[in-house]
């Protein structure tokens, strides 16, 4: 049952990230007392930053000996590039926590063909799920964001974004956008066990009230809030200034 209602409006972006790392703590925590490990895949872009570095410096208290970082999606750009994913998580996150560099799955850039990397990573991923042809792994988090045109991952409106039923990663090249990608498939991302939208900024305003009041599902965003099992969608005031619902804003000390 999907849990569309899960609108989560803050006054601050301090707000937004304690509430995020209280989620982070309870879902890593659970996942380790239940199957030994948390895995989670993370976004890029630029909303995440600063939960990441806030978790980065809260984060001494984690289980990160016992946590798998994966990707949501990679820009096909070299590791030292601005718009690099990885660069920025590992900038921000990752050089400042103790999780082992063997339980941090990131995407090949260099050196491989786009098809090459996405189909490593399926493996990967696979090799680590233990899941076969037609199984879809179950991420116990997913961190997303929502881009303006309502694309998630690398998932983006007008493409055949449902049509893939069978791959965990796949290539993306769209005109679109500025660079070729690699990003989790819709089944992948609708079968975590919890995703958590972060949205913030005005720009975010438009396309939050397609996706939360007028349920557009051809937005992938919006369809793989439908589809998802547990979703947040996190925001703050200026991102949810257009919706007409009932929003409910919780202070970071609430535990969910
Ligand atoms: C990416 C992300 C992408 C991002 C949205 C929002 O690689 O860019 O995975 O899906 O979450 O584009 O980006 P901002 O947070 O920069 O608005």
């Amino acid at each position: 049952m999907a849990t569309e209602g899960n609108e989560l409006v803050f006054s601050s972006k301090e707000k937004i990230a304690d509430f995020s790392i209280n989620q982070w703590m309870g879902i890593s925590s659970q996942s380790v007392a239940e199957r030994g490990r948390f895995c989670v895949a993370l976004s890029g872009g630029k909303t995440p930053v600063d939960f990441y570095k806030r978790l980065a410096f809260r984060g001494n208290d984690l289980p990160w000996e016992k946590t798998h970082i994966f990707l949501a999606d990679e820009r096909f750009v070299p590791t030292s590039h601005k718009d690099s994913n990885y660069g920025m998580i590992k900038e921000h996150l990752l050089d400042h926590v103790s999780v082992p560099g063997k339980n941090v799955h990131a995407i090949s850039t260099e050196g491989v063909t786009l098809e090459q990397s996405a189909r490593e990573y399926e493996e990967d991923i696979r090799g680590f799920f233990r899941t076969v042809e037609g199984q879809f792994p179950a991420f116990d988090l997913i961190m997303l964001g929502i881009g303006e045109d309502g694309h998630t991952a690398s998932l983006f409106p007008g493409t055949a974004f449902q049509a893939e039923t069978k791959r965990l990663a796949v290539p993306i090249t769209n005109d679109k956008i500025p660079q070729q990608r690699i990003s989790l498939t819709f089944p992948v991302l609708t079968n975590a066990r919890r995703v958590i939208f972060l949205v913030t900024g005005e720009g975010k305003a438009p396309v939050l009230k397609e996706i939360v009041e007028n349920r557009d599902s051809t937005l992938p965003a919006a369809l793989v809030r439908q589809r998802c099992k547990e979703t947040y969608l996190v925001t703050d005031k200026s991102a949810a200034s257009l919706l007409s619902g009932p929003t409910v804003e919780r202070e970071a000390s609430f535990r969910l």
